[in-house]
């Protein structure tokens, strides 16, 4: 189907108030209108997500996410530098007389509202084609690692969504690094496919963040660190020595994970991401591709937490709590 047909097509199936998965350029996001609660819940079920988590609001423009979320000069100055890109932001919901505009669905209840503004054209594409703005979380089960292609958004989700819409693989790889603002200090919530230095150096200010193992509130539920997890099991290392040393352990039974290459340490297979931007885009089909028994065990070494590096440490403990992960979904589910 020609572009402007299948677009046309994907906005009426939204509009009727059914599921469109669309790809945006950090991950694929499970769309339903924000607007109709009986919407939303269409994406809780596909996804088996535990409806305390809340979802990110995506807009075509700052234009448009006026006039649902509200603004100080902070978030503006951010967005003005950074949308469209891959920066979510946490700010207050507006009400009008019937109550908040964003339904306490897609917020769990907050009164708060995560708004983004995508750059990927065929995600920009659809936000212009409706008249709504469009709820999205990664496009994956509760729990796994998040989709980076059309594939495995099907994979995944089958015939639980009702089109996906295919943009090829996303050219940044991790999800939005999200930022709340509803507060006096600027946090960091999660960090995603914008630098954190790229945000501090905007606000002239740093971020306030609980780093790597915050704990499970319903505050800050996206830091669940059930997330991101395959099967297999991750074990994560700072120094190349003890991952060495990991691997003789095993006696080579595993698959190393690292941003350039080694050498003189026993595995099936290494797997070198490339620096910075080039892990963050390869780490979750990589991931998945190694989501099997085959595998015995992936040990990866952390890259330093410096640009997109941050992001890739924080999905890479994450996906090493595989086993907390897994209990907590069967504890949600
Ligand atoms: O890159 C992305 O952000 C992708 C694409 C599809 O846009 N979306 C995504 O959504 O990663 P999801 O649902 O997997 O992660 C959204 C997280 C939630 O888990 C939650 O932590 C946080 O965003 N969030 C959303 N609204 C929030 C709020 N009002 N307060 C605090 N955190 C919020
Ligand atoms: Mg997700």
């Amino acid at each position: 189907m020609p572009y402007q047909r299948i677009v046309e097509e994907a906005a009426r199936i939204l509009t009727r108030g059914r599921l469109v998965a669309f790809p945006t350029e950090t991950v694929y996001g499970l769309g339903a209108r924000a607007d109709r609660p009986e919407a939303v819940a269409k994406i809780f079920q596909a996804k088996n997500r535990p409806t305390f988590d809340p979802l990110i609001v995506h807009f075509p423009s700052f234009e448009a996410a006026e006039a649902w979320a509200k603004f100080d000069e902070r978030a503006f100055l951010l967005a003005r530098t950074f949308w469209p890109g891959p920066l979510t932001l946490v700010l207050p919901r507006i009400h009008d007389k019937h109550g908040p505009r964003i339904p306490d669905l897609v917020t769990a209840g907050l009164d708060t509202v995560g708004v983004r503004v995508p750059s990927q054209p065929l995600a920009l594409a659809l936000l212009n084609s409706v008249e709504f703005p469009v709820a999205a979380p990664s496009a994956n089960l509760f729990g796994y690692v998040s989709p980076t292609t059309a594939d495995h958004v099907r994979q995944g989700l089958g015939d639980r969504v009702d089109l996906v819409l295919d943009g090829g693989p996303c050219t940044v790889g991790v999800e939005s690094t999200i930022v709340d603002l509803a507060g006096p200090v600027p946090r960091l919530l999660r960090p995603g496919g914008l630098p954190r230095e790229a945000i501090e150096d905007a606000l002239g200010q740093n971020l306030v963040w609980e780093g790597f193992r915050p704990p499970v509130t319903t505050e800050a539920p996206g830091m669940l660190e059930s997330h991101y997890s395959p099967s297999v099991e991750v074990e994560v290392f700072e120094e190349i020595s003890h991952l060495r040393a990991r691997a003789a352990e095993l006696d080579g039974q595993c698959v190393v994970l690292s941003a350039s290459p080694f050498s003189g340490v026993p595995c099936r297979e290494a797997v070198v991401l490339g620096e910075d931007a080039a892990m963050a885009v390869a780490l979750f089909a990589t991931l998945r591709r190694l989501d099997d028994p085959r595998t015995g065990r992936i040990l990866a070494l952390l890259p330093p937490p410096e640009g997109l590096g941050l992001a890739v440490r924080d999905r890479l403990y994450r996906a090493a709590n595989s086993r907390v992960g897994r209990a907590l979904q069967a504890g949600s589910a």
